[in-house]
């Protein structure tokens, strides 16, 4: 009734914005991304007849009852599997800023998932714990493999074939992922609210659909190809398309500051000279720059090098779930 796993974050190549079905997290768009080495989630559920409600300590601090309200939603799906009403105790630890559009819903979420189902003994395939997991965070769902990764957006209403596969694992092809922070702090609309405004009243999100899956078939072509050119420029057009999409919204509202246009100004300039590097960005200001390995440090020196960079981490594919015997969070 015990269980511990760890699941790393990803970075995605071809956004997933906007759900179709809400309650299901069924999206509109088929999405890729790349699991990163260096952030990760590690958590343990343990169920028992002794607790009166579920609970989750996230980094040392019990959760407020909002978040409890999303644990317990999620750990429903898991008892309904297992056909138990048990309630759980979670303990998460998460190797990367929370909320901060760094994907800790993406690994917080494969990590619950996996030990959850462990600790109530369902023996699940990799998509079928993907499908799960994504019923906690849409991007959760390509955490579960390691490398390139596809989360197929499915046809069904049901949700049952909306679930992500590995295209290449993390040995097959190095690229790096420059992480660049410039605020670690929690953003102030989170993804899940972002993209639903924008879905709901962006004049702008019909312009997003009419593309992303022509940007999937040719970013599919440039891993299948080792095409790192191929990659960068497709990757760096669709992130901005997705970000453009929240200009319209009702509200309007914009996930970058100053320094995040500091980052891709200075992309595109050593682009200009020479230097091959593209950005990415998800829901926060922080930007992912994807560059070959032998130019990572270069690379890495000049980022670090602007005044409104706080650090840059450098990420590589990195592996799927696993089972870990010990805590140590
Ligand atoms: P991020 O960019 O970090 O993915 P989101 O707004 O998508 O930001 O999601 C952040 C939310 O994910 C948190 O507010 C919390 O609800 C959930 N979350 C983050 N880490 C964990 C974790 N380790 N266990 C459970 N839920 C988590
Ligand atoms: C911009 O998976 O965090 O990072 O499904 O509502 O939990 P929910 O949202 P989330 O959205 C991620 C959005 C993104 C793009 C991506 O990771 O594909
Ligand atoms: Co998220």
């Amino acid at each position: 009734m015990e269980a511990i796993a760890r699941a790393h974050t990803n970075i995605a190549l071809i956004k997933y914005w906007g759900k179709r079905n809400s309650q299901l997290f069924l999206p509109t768009n088929s999405s890729l991304s790349i699991t990163l080495d260096h952030f990760y989630t590690e958590t343990k559920v343990q169920f028992s007849d002794q607790f009166e409600k579920d609970s989750l300590l996230l980094d040392g601090s019990q959760a407020t009852d909002k978040e409890i309200v999303k644990i317990t939603a999620f750990l429903n799906h898991v008892r309904n599997l297992a056909g138990t009403k048990t309630f759980a105790k979670v303990t998460s630890v998460n190797h990367v800023p929370t909320a901060a559009g760094f994907a800790s819903s993406a690994s917080g979420y494969a990590a619950l998932a996996t030990a959850a189902s462990k600790a109530l003994q369902l023996d699940l395939t990799g998509t079928e714990l993907s499908a799960l997991a994504r019923q906690g965070s849409g991007s959760a769902s390509r955490s579960i493999f390691g490398g390139f990764v596809e989360w197929h957006k499915g046809e069904n209403e049901a949700g049952t074939d909306s679930f992500a596969t590995q295209i290449l694992d993390e040995k097959a092809w190095n690229v790096s992922v420059l992480s660049v922070v410039v605020e670690a702090g929690p953003k102030s609309v989170s993804s899940r609210d972002g993209m639903q405004r924008t879905v709901e009243t962006s004049p702008f999100y019909d312009g997003w659909l009419a593309t992303v899956e022509e940007d999937l078939k040719l970013m599919k072509e440039a891993i299948n190809d080792r095409d790192f050119t191929k990659l960068g420029e497709i990757a760096e057009a669709n992130a901005l398309k997705m970000h453009a999409t929240t200009l319209g919204a009702k509200p309007p509202f914009l996930y970058w500051q100053s320094a995040t246009l500091d980052v891709m100004q200075k992309v595109m300039e050593l682009r200009q000279q020479g230097l091959e590097a593209y950005f990415t960005i998800d829901a926060g200001p922080n930007v992912k720059v994807l560059c070959e390995p032998e130019n990572e440090e270069m690379i890495k020196e000049k980022l670090a090098a602007l005044s409104s960079v706080r650090d840059v981490i450098v990420c590589h594919p990195g592996p799927g779930i696993q089972y870990l015997s010990d805590w140590n969070g």
